[in-house]
């Protein structure tokens, strides 16, 4: 595994020597205008799956908030999110981001790849193509420590779970951890499961429901689901937006028969 990582990264750093360097800003304008990225041969792909600008711009509002060190990332497609974490991330001072994805080749194209490459980030990025359930553990096992996470690879409640019990192992105290699709049960069960059995909080998106009242976006089922919140019989209510932020407090673990249902 060790040589096909080192061979990717060896093509990455040459594909670098004669990429023009983009600027965030304007290329993200373009893709999200266009709805679609080119790669250098001119073959046109449609981003069909990405999270929205106003997600990006909340991500990235986080970074340059809590000034992460060392990022990681699950679920790489092609490359928005990570294009607003590394913009963040270089304009704190930020090191390295971690990403992971087993089918950029195959689903993507590497298409996000080129574009972390087009906007010069790449050189902050350790890119792994493999599962993250194989990842995540080896990280942990060489002392791998992170500030910030978002996760955004395989939704079911097992991954989810697995992804977040490796993150938080590697997580410092006060770091950040994202979670994409929250509106899904799969997700709000893993969050259920963060909030009972470890010592996180919900970072409110104040702006998110400010826009939406604003744009009367809130409509019957938002405020359907809002009530069905309050009647769950869940200890913590959790937001119904398509994004979680969380912080982590502390690196409390509960004791070796601790069960809280969630
Ligand atoms: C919703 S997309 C990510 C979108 C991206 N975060 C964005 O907003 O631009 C989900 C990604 O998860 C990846 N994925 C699926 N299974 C995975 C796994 N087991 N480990 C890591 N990534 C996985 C897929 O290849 C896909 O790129």
């Amino acid at each position: 595994m060790n040589k096909l990582y080192k061979y990717i990264q060896s093509k990455i750093d040459k594909l670098c020597e004669y990429a023009p360097t983009q600027d965030t800003e304007p290329y993200l304008q373009k893709i999200f205008s266009e709805g679609m990225i080119k790669d250098d041969n001119g073959k046109e792909y449609d981003i069909t799956i990405s999270v929205t600008v106003e997600q990006g711009e909340y991500i990235y509002s986080l970074i340059k908030k809590y000034r992460p060190k060392v990022s990681l990332e699950i679920g790489l497609a092609y490359g928005i999110s990570s294009l607003y974490i590394c913009r963040g991330l270089k304009e704190v001072n930020g090191e390295k981001h971690i990403v992971i994805d087993p089918y950029q080749k195959e689903q993507f194209h590497d298409i996000g790849l080129i574009n972390l490459i087009r906007t010069g980030y790449i050189n902050i990025v350790d890119f792994y193509p493999y599962p993250s359930d194989q990842i995540l553990p080896r990280l942990v096992f060489g002392g791998t420590k992170i500030d910030y996470a978002f996760i955004d690879g395989w939704h079911t409640f097992d991954y989810v779970l697995v992804d977040f019990y490796y993150i938080d192992k590697m997580l410092n105290e006060k770091g950040i951890v994202i979670f994409h699709d929250s509106e899904l049960p799969s997700i709000r069960k893993v969050i259920n499961f963060v909030l009972t059995h470890r010592d996180y909080v919900i970072i409110p998106w104040k702006r998110y429901w400010r826009q939406k009242v604003n744009q009367f976006e809130v409509d019957l089922v938002h405020i359907t689901k809002l009530l069905l919140t309050f009647k769950n019989p869940y200890r913590h209510r959790i937001p119904v937006n398509r994004l979680i932020a969380l912080q982590k407090l502390s690196n409390y673990q509960p004791n070796w028969d601790y069960f809280r249902t969630f």
